[in-house]
């Protein structure tokens, strides 16, 4: 049984993950300003800390006596990164450099972490599938934090010791999501406009194509890393390596809800979109041993489980 601080813990993946490590009998402390996230989304044997990554002293207090972080806090928004670009980068740059730097005074030695980077750090680049070794080329000041996050994770792990892994989460879907996630929001959207029998709107021709990864697969590989930290401050895609377009998702969304559904179009969002976005796992599969192995309709059933119980 160990310690854990996970910050942004009661939002959709920490969440998930703050179950896995309680039912596996670690202690749990969570670190969340409750910005995106909701207290009820912790189970009553997590302890809530309310406060802000950013700000370092919370940070610090956050992790006395920890035995390691999961650090997932982050305005995990494009849209927000456009409109207040500096209190963005404060959080999503400034909070992870917070938390490696109090996980090398925390103890005597470094506590390891395990963080959440981005496959949107991979922009335009154009690679099907996307490995871990394909030019990030990111587009946005969020997409730009999240690969900073990634060259100060070698600093942390070269100069200050701290043991550090990083995933490049594709688009995670699953209960609790938060519908204006800029990865897998567009299920819940579909969900509930087919459910109100109301038609869905995808951007352009809606042949944008992404890498959908159910949230209980993404979790092993976080406690994995933590069981064993590993030198390097290494990062890996989480993705199936299967692609799914978004009409594809319209279609199948609809067929489990056993309704019809009309598609109507809508101009692409102002920053433009990425048209192919498909990861590659086998980097991920060589070093932990397994798959993300829930079928999108699998995870999608689970999925729209928990959102008829939200639906009015
Ligand atoms: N959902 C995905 O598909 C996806 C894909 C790639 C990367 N990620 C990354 O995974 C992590 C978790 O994403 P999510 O989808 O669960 O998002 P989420 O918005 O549900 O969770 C983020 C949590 O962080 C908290 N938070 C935000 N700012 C904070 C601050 N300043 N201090 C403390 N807490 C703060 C929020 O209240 C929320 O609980 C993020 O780092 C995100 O960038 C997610």
């Amino acid at each position: 049984m160990a310690r854990y601080l996970v910050t942004g813990g009661c939002g959709f993946i920490g969440s998930h993950l703050v179950e896995r490590l309680l039912a596996a009998g670690h202690e749990v402390t969570v670190l969340d300003d409750l910005s995106t996230g909701k207290s009820e989304n912790l189970p009553e044997a997590a302890a809530l800390i309310y406060g802000d990554v950013s700000d370092p002293q919370a940070m610090a207090e956050a992790m006395a006596g920890q035995d390691g972080c999961f650090h997932l806090a982050a305005i995990a928004s494009v849209e927000r990164s456009r409109e207040d670009w500096a209190r963005t980068h404060q959080v999503n740059l400034g909070g992870t450099i917070n938390v490696f730097d109090a996980a090398r005074h925390v103890a005597e030695q470094p506590i390891p972490v395990v963080y959440a980077s981005s496959a949107a750090l991979y922009g335009d680049n154009p690679a099907v599938p996307l490995s871990e070794s394909s030019e990030p080329r990111p587009l946005t000041a969020y997409c730009v934090d999240k690969l900073a996050c990634e060259h100060y994770a070698r600093v942390a792990d070269r100069i200050h010791g701290v043991p550090v892994t990083g995933f490049r989460l594709f688009n995670v879907y699953g209960p609790r999501q938060h519908p204006a996630s800029p990865y897998s929001g567009v299920i819940s959207l579909f969900a509930s406009r087919i459910l109100r029998g109301e038609p869905v709107t995808v951007f352009g021709d809606g042949e944008l194509v992404r890498d959908f990864v159910y949230v209980g697969d993404v979790i092993q590989y976080l406690t994995a890393a933590m069981a064993q930290p590993m030198p390097g401050a290494q990062v890996f895609n989480v993705c199936t390596g299967t692609a799914t377009s978004v009409n594809q998702l319209a279609r199948l969304t609809a067929e489990l809800l056993e309704k019809e559904t009309a598609v109507t179009s809508a101009p692409p969002p102002p920053e433009g979109d990425i048209r192919v976005s498909v990861g590659d796992p086998r980097r991920l599969m060589a070093e932990f041993g397994f798959a993300c192995d829930t079928s999108l309709r699998d995870g999608l059933r689970k999925t729209l489980k928990w959102l008829k119980t939200q639906t009015p």
